[in-house]
């Protein structure tokens, strides 16, 4: 059921504002836990989704290094929200506002992750729209790699400078 080449629609699927897209994964990031606001939007079935890693509506025009933050942040045990646009089974894409949080054992350890999702204001869509387009371009430019990991993460700290703040007050700020 993997799809060999990600085809893409160009239509947007928007969902009402008072919804919240939800999913819970193990440490690896395979979903555990999915709801039907979810499936819905993402047009798929649990037993599509469940065990499956979460990069299964990886949309290929997020910037790889907006993952790595949202990762290394809920790794340390912190929350972090963030604009991804994800795609659903048929092509179309989605914008969401995620609020990703880790879940602690009683021992301290991570047991897994959270994410609850709301749909974002339009304008602040297409601020990001802008912004991960260039950090997404950085990264093609340099070979999709390491490389490109780094120019585009050094592009967003310019951004963030220039804005006065870090990535999460940024996006909150939208
Ligand atoms: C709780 C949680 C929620 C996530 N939600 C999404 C999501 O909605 N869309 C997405 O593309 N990746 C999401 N990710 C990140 C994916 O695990 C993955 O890092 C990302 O899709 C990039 O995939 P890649 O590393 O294969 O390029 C989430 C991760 C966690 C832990």
């Amino acid at each position: 059921m993997k799809p060999t080449a990600l085809s893409l629609s160009g239509r947007e699927r928007t969902f009402p504002p008072d919804e919240i897209i939800v999913s819970k994964t193990d440490p690896q990031g395979r979903l555990t836990y999915v709801n039907d606001v979810f499936l819905m939007v993402a047009g798929y079935t649990e037993d599509d989704l469940i065990g499956r890693p979460h990069n299964i509506i990886r949309h290929p025009a997020m910037p790889r290094t907006v993952f790595r933050l949202m990762w290394r942040t809920v790794r340390e045990g912190r929350e972090i929200f963030a604009y991804v646009n994800n795609r659903a089974s048929n092509g179309d894409h989605y914008w969401v506002l995620a609020h990703v949080t880790p879940n602690l054992a009683a021992d301290g350890t991570i047991a897994g992750y959270h994410s609850s999702r709301r749909a974002p204001r339009r304008a602040a869509v297409e601020r990001v729209d802008a912004l991960y387009g260039r950090l997404r371009a950085a990264e093609i430019a340099a070979g999709d790699g390491e490389a490109g990991m780094a120019a585009s993460a050094r592009l967003l700290d310019e951004v963030l400078q220039g804005e006065g703040m870090g990535y999460d007050r940024f996006v909150l700020g939208l």
